[in-house]
């Protein structure tokens, strides 16, 4: 998928990653803003947080994915880290301000979510934010094409459960076209931003 010279996701950001940022607190008392999206791919919306100023880290499993995120981040002349990693076994070393995922956490593995979520959940600052694209189930729907068998699909619903005690700041129940697998088909999935609270209880 990452082979090719061009940008099989495009050098663009999806307009999640725009919407994760108009929620992103200005600043942190101490330092400045972390982000990190998990499954960054090429790095499109990693790029974009950067060049807000916002210190991040974009992590994926594909080495390839990462190279081309760098070679994004050098032509738009930004500073971006990138990490190879598994979103079942990452372990946050610093705490983060955005934890951002598109189209990525379908491959936490069903058994390990509420802990892996929660290891997420802990590593992130208070007033910190996570926002998450989720593909869920939908009775409507055939299964997608180009659905993997490293892929676990989400009730609908099932996130917010993950996210006691967390403001919801953003809601968004969606049904869209793809033809990435180059058979047009339509996924659903949720987009939620939740908010960590700045004292708990
Ligand atoms: C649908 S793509 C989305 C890429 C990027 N978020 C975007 O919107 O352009 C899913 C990404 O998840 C990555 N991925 C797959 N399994 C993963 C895993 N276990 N841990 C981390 N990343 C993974 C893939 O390499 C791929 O880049």
């Amino acid at each position: 998928m990452y082979a090719g010279k061009e940008f099989y996701w495009g050098r663009e950001p999806n307009d999640f990653a725009r919407k994760a940022l108009e929620f992103l607190p200005d600043a942190r008392v101490e330092g400045q803003l972390r982000a990190i999206d998990l499954g960054a791919g090429e790095g499109r919306d990693a790029v974009l947080f950067a060049s807000r100023g916002v210190e991040t880290l974009a992590l994926d499993i594909a080495p390839n994915a990462l190279e081309k995120a760098r070679r994004l981040a050098r032509e738009k002349g930004v500073r971006l880290e990138t990490n190879r990693g598994d979103v079942n076994e990452v372990r946050f070393s610093r705490p983060f301000d955005l934890v951002y995922s598109i189209g990525a956490i379908q491959y936490i593995e069903p058994q390990k979510r509420a802990a892996r979520f929660e290891h997420f959940k802990e590593g992130t600052n208070p007033g910190g934010i996570h926002a998450l694209f989720a593909f869920v189930d939908d009775p409507r729907l055939p299964p997608a094409p180009d659905w993997g068998p490293g892929e676990h699909i989400y009730h609908p619903g099932e996130l917010p459960g993950y996210y006691a005690g967390w403001g919801l700041l953003h809601f968004q129940s969606l049904v869209f076209d793809d033809d990435s697998a180059g058979i047009p088909h339509k996924h659903a999935a949720e987009e939620y931003v939740f908010e960590k609270p700045v004292q708990l209880g």
